[in-house]
């Protein structure tokens, strides 16, 4: 009984030994250690043996079984181990052409804003750029809105606290610049501003370029003469302008600008609102108040300002009829541009 023991231990290793498949494994644990298996028989055959030789040759049987058990899990581990690295290998084609990393493209939105200021730098304003947090100051007062001013409703603004808000335009430059420089100026501000109003054509985050120009004897027909250039050279063509009367509270007169609206060419859509025409920006000549606010001697001086929306240009210049398409951030609209 030793003897068997002993051969079917050394015969049981030298199999498993020559085992390279999972197959073959299986075929090991049922020859020699299923219910079926080798070393089950010869657990059995230790009934026929002699009442003295059973424990010594029950615990060799039981340690030999044991044993090959453990060097069982030990193959089935590497056999795991070769098969996981010959899978990876195997699906890996290396023929295939790379990947190629998609590119990294600027926002439309920013690159309207990089044209429109490069224009106005091309026609002699410098740019300058000041907070999104701003004072009521400088948002409102200075610019002769006084608290209680009805214009402030016009502006749905987001208030930090009492003083302090996110600025619903870009106007504050005027007198931030103006309070610490002499004229002659000419200067845009351009930035993010933050009002509490969403639609298709309005979102509460949006873009604006602040512009303003102060000298001696500066007339209404400049300011028509700088945005017809403008747009001009934003459309690369002779697109139609309309000045209507309007009020800022910080320029007089005032105006709102129109441009044809480009997605209907005129003919009406939703866009426009069936009007043929999309307000672009404000503009004006700057209110003497504004003028004594800073220290600037109104008969001395005078000054134009004009405050247009960055998206809205976007959406003219590309057709896009949906302003909000800017911010969802999908890849597949923003890619085309
Ligand atoms: C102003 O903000 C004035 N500060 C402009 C100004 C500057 C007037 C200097 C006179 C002198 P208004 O609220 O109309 O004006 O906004 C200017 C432009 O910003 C609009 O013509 C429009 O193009 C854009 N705009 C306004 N609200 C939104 C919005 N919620 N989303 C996207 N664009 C907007």
């Amino acid at each position: 009984m030793e003897q068997e023991i002993l051969t079917l231990q050394s015969s049981a290793k030298e199999l498993l030994a020559s085992v390279e498949d999972t197959a073959q494994l299986e075929e090991f644990r049922i020859r020699y250690l299923g219910r079926k298996g080798q070393f089950s028989s010869l657990m059995k055959g230790l009934a026929k043996v002699s009442k003295e030789d059973k424990p010594r040759l029950g615990q060799m049987a039981n340690s030999a079984k044991k044993e090959m058990e453990a060097l069982f899990v030990v193959k089935q581990q590497t056999l795991a181990a070769t098969n996981n690295t010959t899978a990876s290998h195997g699906t890996l084609d290396l023929t295939l052409p790379g990947r190629r990393p998609e590119k990294g493209k600027l926002h439309p939105v920013t690159q309207i804003m990089n044209e429109v200021c490069s224009i106005f730098e091309s026609l002699g304003f410098s740019v300058a750029e000041g907070p999104d947090v701003e004072h009521d100051h400088y948002n409102f007062e200075a610019l002769n809105i006084p608290a209680h001013h009805p214009a402030r409703d016009m502006h749905d603004t987001f208030y930090i606290s009492d003083s302090i808000l996110l600025r619903t335009h870009t106007s504050p430059m005027q007198a931030r610049i103006m309070e610490t420089q002499q004229p002659p100026l000419r200067v845009i501000a351009p930035g993010k501003v933050y009002r509490c109003d969403s639609d298709i054509t309005h979102t509460p985050m949006f873009h604006q370029v602040e512009g303003f120009l102060v000298d001696r004897d500066v007339s209404f027909a400049d300011l028509k003469g700088v945005l017809t250039v403008f747009t001009q050279k934003m459309f690369k063509k002779d697109l139609p302008l309309r000045f209507r009367p309007s009020f800022f509270p910080f320029t007089e007169p005032s105006a709102e600008v129109d441009i044809a609206c480009v997605i209907c060419e005129g003919k009406g859509c939703r866009v426009c609102k069936k009007t043929g025409w999309l307000e672009i920006l404000g503009a004006g000549m700057i209110d003497p108040e504004v003028f004594k606010m800073v220290g600037y001697n109104p008969e001395k001086y005078s000054g134009f300002a004009f405050g247009l929306g960055i998206e809205r240009i976007a959406m003219l210049k590309y057709g896009i009829d949906d302003i909000r398409l800017y911010y969802e951030n999908d890849l597949r609209f923003l890619s085309q541009f």
